[in-house]
């Protein structure tokens, strides 16, 4: 091999093992050592050594995550060691009784001896990850626990797993079984933009990853984001693999950056068992994922083989699952509730129900739809369940217990609470109150929204407040709140002078806050909390936006036609700019963030660059780009010849793909025009 060619290979290499570094520091660790911008100019340069030296990219580049062409069909993949499933228990007994049988079936051992390893039970989807030479090959689902479907295309979009592990010293072949699922924060995100676009929403983050890792297209599953967990491996022989514990294989793993979860560890005996899923259990809404329950495994690896497996599932590990998070009572009515944005709700009442340790005495049905679709009539005998945090929902009817006396519901004409007619436009599964601000109950929930935590969070304001200040016309918009005294407060029931002075001061210090709070708290239609994030950071200021056209607003990442809209209807109405104008008056406050708001003709990078744009891409439109591009002083021109400075290619790209392979011109896919935009 001539020595340019090898120092080439020298450079790429240094390259891709310090961007799997900062990958995993940022995927696993959730601890970046490095700004995005110089992973970004990393991940640039060695796309570009690689674009000028196509014969030396291989598959484990962190270039190639996601490959070509979607697939036809998933094929099979036979598991090596079949991947079995767990006996579960529900109870404290159920727990000991474990115990006493893995006792017996080690003999010699009386309780309060074994060592188990103890872990959460992650509620998303299994998998096996097969490593040959420490290079990822493939990936496969659980299937019928003997033969699973190849999802490998979409395995290698997910960050936190290795395409090749760090370790010089591993052996031939490792199998790494564990979960793939979804950040709870990723499946709230996800969820707000399909809503955004009009498409389907998923129930919960383990169905939102379960459509993700299904696609036959991987550039789909790219974009969903997907985070892995690391739960044990295929039985192996190799010395270099620890042979002694199942926490000493977890700690193996964590040495080959594979995610594993921080609430690993190890106890001993029964009670310590019970005492580590209360200790979950009270941990749970707080973690970051989802789980079911948690995992008991004797730690020892030699008590694991003595032990054994019954049918289908080993004697040496239990999962202790959460109470079950659905319940059977009584549909005893359906009322309609008025949202902010005066859609009408209806919702069941509730012959009081435990879920999941919780009394459970209302539910959604979401729309009229969704009642005509699962048939659902008053006196029925329903399902509910509840999910986290989420609101309870009426999953199904119990037909086969069906009373004879059930009655149907209708949706009203008419706004329940303000009387104003209700509209549902062609084609929306939603009735909309028209009553606007008119309408008490919108005004009393775009009071609640604009107090909200995540919005300006003024503490104490609940539900009962806001109520009594509405119901007695003391306060109409959220800008009469800064003008609330303590006499009209003291005043209502129930309101001692310290609960009122603890409200004012709550309202105080609302007036320090930040531009995304203070547009998310507006109530925008169909602007949450993401989209108004991206807004303060891409206008920076309240002004700019207040005065952005349909086209500016299309330049905002994940903004489409309908926000856009939704927007420019909500700035365009003189008594919202008003109640804007009084809340700026009474001091509502925050940083106007010029330095975020891309300082468009600035950006050296495209500036005066000349780009060719070619193929679909995934979720820009050509024009967009190309505005995107121009905004910041790029050129965007028809063909490639030796000037141009770069080449976006999406799908199906054709001859202008080739010609730039040819002439060596950097190459971008969509992330990486978006990340030159700096767009992400
Ligand atoms: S160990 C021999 N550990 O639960 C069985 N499984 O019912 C090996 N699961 O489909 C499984 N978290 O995907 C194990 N910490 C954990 C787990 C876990 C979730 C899932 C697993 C399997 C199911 C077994």
């Amino acid at each position: 091999m001539n020595s340019e060619l090898e120092s080439v290979q020298q450079q790429l290499k240094g390259l891709r093992e310090q961007i799997e570094l900062y990958n995993y520091q940022y995927y696993v660790l959730n601890d970046p050592s490095i700004p995005d911008a110089e992973f970004d100019r990393l991940f640039r340069q060695l796309q570009d050594i690689e674009q000028r030296c196509p014969q030396l990219v291989t598959a484990e580049s962190p270039t190639q995550r996601v490959g070509a062409a979607p697939l036809k069909a998933f094929s099979q993949v036979t598991h090596s060691v079949p991947m079995l499933s767990l006996n579960n228990a529900f109870d404290e007994t159920e727990v000991k009784a474990f115990d006493r049988r893995v006792c017996e079936g080690l003999a010699g051992f009386s309780e309060n001896q074994v060592e188990y390893a103890v872990e959460p039970k992650f509620d998303g989807l299994a998998v096996t990850l097969h490593y040959e030479k420490g290079i990822f090959k493939i990936g496969a689902t659980r299937g019928d626990g003997y033969t699973g479907e190849d999802i490998t295309h979409n395995l290698r979009t997910i960050k936190s797993i290795p395409l090749s592990l760090p370790v010089k010293a591993v052996p031939h072949f490792l199998e790494v079984r564990g979960e793939v699922l979804m950040l709870k924060a990723d499946f709230s995100r996800l969820n707000e933009k399909q809503l955004q676009k009009g498409e389907k929403l998923f129930a919960n983050p383990r169905n939102a990853a379960a459509g993700s890792l299904r696609q036959l297209d991987a550039a789909i599953t790219a974009k969903r984001r997907l985070m892995f967990f690391a739960y044990g491996i295929a039985p192996n022989q190799d010395a270099r693999v620890p042979q002694d514990t199942h926490s000493a294989v977890m700690a193996y793993l964590a040495g080959l950056r594979f995610p594993v979860a921080r609430e690993c560890t190890v106890v001993k005996g029964a009670e310590a068992l019970i005492t580590y899923y209360n200790n979950i259990a009270a941990q749970r809404e707080q973690l970051p994922y989802d789980i079911d329950g948690v995992v008991y495994k004797v730690n020892a690896l030699e008590q694991q083989e003595k032990l054994g497996f019954v049918a289908r599932a080993p004697r040496f590990a239990l999962a202790h699952k959460f109470p079950a998070q659905e319940a059977i009572t009584r549909l005893l009515d359906i009322d309609v509730q008025v949202g902010r944005t005066g859609a009408l709700t209806p919702v069941a009442r509730l012959e009081p129900v435990v879920v999941g340790g919780v009394t459970v005495t209302n539910a959604t049905l979401h729309n009229a739809d969704e009642i005509d679709r699962k048939d659902v009539r008053i006196g029925d005998t329903v399902i509910v369940r509840r999910a986290g945090d989420v609101i309870p929902e009426v999953v199904s009817v119990v037909l086969a217990q069906r009373p004879k006396d059930t009655s149907t519901f209708t949706m009203p004409q008419n706004c329940p609470v303000c009387g104003s007619k209700a509209v549902r436009p062609e084609g929306e599964t939603v009735s909309r109150c028209t009553g606007g601000l008119f309408c008490p109950a919108q005004r009393k929930q775009a009071i609640l929204h604009f107090a909200s935590r995540r919005a300006l969070d003024i503490e104490g304001l609940g539900e009962k407040l806001v109520n009594q200040l509405v119901d007695n016309a003391i306060v109409k918009t959220p800008a009469d709140l800064y003008l609330l005294g303590l006499l009209a407060l003291a005043n209502l029931e129930r309101m001692a002078e310290r609960s009122a002075n603890n409200i004012l001061a709550a309202i105080e210090k609302s007036k320090q806050t930040t531009l995304a709070r203070f547009i998310y708290a507006l109530g925008i239609r169909n602007v949450g909390e993401a989209i108004a994030k991206d807004l303060a950071r891409h206008f920076g200021s309240l002004d700019s936006l207040m005065n952005s056209s349909m086209d500016d607003l299309l330049l905002v990442p994940d903004v489409g036609p309908v926000v856009a809209q939704s927007i420019l209807d909500f700035f365009a109405e003189a008594h919202n700019r008003e109640v804007i104008e009084r809340l700026r008056a009474s001091g509502v406050h925050w940083v106007e963030n010029t330095e975020t708001s891309p300082k468009l003709s600035e950006n050296s990078m495209i500036s005066g660059k000349t780009f060719v744009l070619t193929g679909a891409l995934p979720t820009m439109t050509r024009e967009e780009a190309k505005a995107q591009i121009e905004q910041r002083g790029g050129k965007v021109t028809g063909s490639v010849s030796r000037k141009t400075d770069y080449v976006v290619a999406g799908n199906d790209p054709g001859s202008k793909y080739e010609k730039a392979v040819g002439l060596g011109i950097p190459l971008l896919d969509e992330d990486g025009l978006k990340k030159l935009l700096q767009l992400i």
